[in-house]
């Protein structure tokens, strides 16, 4: 076996875990600085961690295979390819913030479905970021950490992503969704109590891999911003229902179902924690619905297995259901009567096989806990 003694030669410092998550609403608008809701996977990423002198960061990863070795301070972003680059980001990250960090063995597990629009990027790079944040006494908070795991992918490994995915890992509660407002990072953890109102969510991996480096992710993002650039708004996160039929007469036409997205999404965020703070959460499968139609229709980032999912499982008797996360494959999520759960997740694999497309993996999402040091 490769524990981490074998591996290294001697004993790790300590253990940390940081969770995948999946968005209950509020897609694509992190980055348009807009509110999202979502909740921590009882799935992480785990890191074994102790500190080394002569500045090389060691990294080995039981789905990786391979061990991987750099110098700290040669790290540069695109530098370093593949799986290595998240974690080696964060430190790169770090380092450019102006924290005194060095080198470090890292032995990584994770049982995050990668590929699957579930965050295992976000993950892994949470949980590095939590285990150098306790090994070099940094001291910083979640969230802090979280904006310097964003910083990690968006400038060393190169994807635009916004700051949802990294927030959720670091910052979620158990028990309860993240009401995050990504303009200003402010948050409120929304309890959820899905057992006690004899619900569960199911989670339908679709097997089409996901992958947000593709470009299609940043030419949504881009679009967004031209929009708001032609309104004169900061962000599309600036723009009320109320406003939004004027600002769409003075788009051209190519932006007009974006920004409807954005704005519309916006507002079934807030309909959505309304309707947990009233304690009825069976009450967020229409928005949920209404979600997926609008990733679907206008935001056109859905796919044919994703939406066959969701008209599975709403055919099935789900409450509502709709694509998670960025898109383009990935993961369908269907609120569920606890006692429907099993039929529905094989309806929805009986619908897959018909149409001859790969069996789903179905997990049960309870929201659970972010990124924490685990001894
Ligand atoms: C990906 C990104 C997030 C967010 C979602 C879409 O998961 O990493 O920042 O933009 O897509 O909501």
């Amino acid at each position: 076996m490769n524990t981490f003694a074998q591996l290294y030669g001697g004993p790790s410092e300590g253990e940390w875990a940081a969770p995948g998550r999946v968005n209950l609403i509020g897609e694509h608008t992190d980055y348009n600085l807009g509110f999202v809701l979502p909740i921590a996977l009882p799935q992480t990423v785990r890191a074994e961690a102790a500190r080394r002198t002569d500045g090389l960061l060691r990294l080995w990863s039981a789905q990786g295979g391979e061990l991987v070795a750099l110098r700290v301070e040669d790290l540069a972003p695109g530098s370093v390819p593949g799986w290595a680059g998240y974690p080696a980001g964060v430190a790169w990250a770090l380092r450019e913030a102006g924290h005194q960090v060095g080198g470090a063995d890292l032995r990584l597990d994770s049982d995050v479905p990668s590929g699957a629009g579930l965050s295992s990027s976000a993950a892994l790079e949470c949980v590095v970021a939590a285990a150098y944040n306790d090994l070099y006494g940094l001291g910083l908070p979640a969230a802090e950490l979280a904006v310097l795991a964003q910083r990690a992918e968006n400038a060393f490994v190169g994807v635009p992503c916004g700051i949802m995915d990294q927030m959720a890992s670091m910052c979620c509660h158990p028990g309860a969704a993240l009401f995050l407002d990504s303009r200003d990072l402010s948050m409120r953890q929304v309890p959820v109590d899905l057992a006690g109102a004899g619900l569960a969510l199911l989670v339908l991996d679709t097997r089409v891999k996901h992958d947000l480096g593709d470009g299609a992710y940043a030419a949504l993002r881009a679009g967004c911003e031209r929009a708001a650039a032609l309104l004169g708004l900061p962000a599309l996160r600036s723009l009320q229902p109320s406003g939004l039929d004027d600002a769409l007469a003075r788009l051209p036409s190519e932006l007009v179902p974006l920004v409807r997205h954005v704005v519309t999404e916006n507002a079934r965020v807030e309909a959505a924690v309304a309707r947990l703070d009233a304690g009825d959460p069976a009450a967020l499968g229409p928005i949920l619905t209404a979600g997926h139609a609008s990733l679907r229709d206008d935001y056109r980032v859905s796919c044919p297995e994703t939406d066959l999912a969701v008209e599975a499982a709403l055919a099935a008797g789900a409450h509502g259901a709709r694509m998670t996360g960025g898109g383009f494959g990935g993961s369908v999520i269907a609120l569920v009567d606890a006692d429907a759960a099993e039929h529905v997740a094989a309806e929805v694999t009986a619908a897959f096989r018909t149409a001859g497309y790969a069996e789903p993996r179905t997990l049960t999402a309870v929201p659970a806990e972010g990124a924490r040091r685990l001894r």
